[in-house]
């Protein structure tokens, strides 16, 4: 069954079943130089389908998101070992960006990751992407660290983190 978070004008965000894979990985593919297996799809929507969300416009899939959770230190407290979510990949197609719908999917991932009891969620992005870097400033992430050569080009990222109340 369909569980429909939100609809902006024509766009719907909504969780994602298993028949949206091959979609959000041909999005991927376009937007990100950064891909994964089939498997590391079917095994992040397993582990948290609340987080793992897709945008349509007329039955097209334009957007997603996609996280896990991880046990590990924090990000805010010194010494604090925490469940964080993690937002692996987020991508919306070009011709359907600046609608609001790359925040719609983050807002939909942050209560997705609540869901599931998160006390931090955090991301990596590249230090360049400043769409990206604005994006999640606004929704109230921010920069933590800077990662020397994340990227297999060689890039730095920026580890940017966002701490729940409790
Ligand atoms: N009219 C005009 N502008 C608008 C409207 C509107 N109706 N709605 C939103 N906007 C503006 C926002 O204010 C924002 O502008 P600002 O940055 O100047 O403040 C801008 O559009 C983007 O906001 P959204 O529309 O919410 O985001 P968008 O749907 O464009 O998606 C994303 C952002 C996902 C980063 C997109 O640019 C993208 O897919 N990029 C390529 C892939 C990528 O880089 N992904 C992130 C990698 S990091 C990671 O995955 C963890
Ligand atoms: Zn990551």
């Amino acid at each position: 069954m369909q569980v429909i978070l939100r609809q902006i004008n024509d766009v719907i965000i909504r969780r994602a079943e298993p028949s949206d894979l091959i979609p959000v990985m041909e999005i991927n593919l376009k937007t990100l130089p950064e891909h994964y297996s089939d498997y590391f799809y079917e095994s992040l929507l397993a582990e948290i389908p609340e987080a793992f969300i897709v945008a349509e416009v007329n039955g097209k899939h334009v957007g997603y998101v996609m996280c896990k959770t991880e046990y590990g230190f924090s990000n805010f407290k010194r010494l604090g070992f925490v469940k964080k979510g993690h937002v692996v990949s987020i991508a919306v197609l070009e011709e359907f960006r600046k609608k609001g719908i790359g925040k719609a999917l983050v807002e939909e991932s942050v209560n997705g990751v609540k869901l599931k009891k998160c006390d931090e969620f955090y991301l990596e992005v590249r230090c360049s992407n400043t769409e990206a870097v604005r994006l999640y400033e606004k929704l109230g992430f921010v920069i933590k660290q800077q990662l020397n050569a994340y990227y297999r080009d060689g890039e730095d990222a920026y580890l940017m983190a966002i701490e729940f109340e409790k």
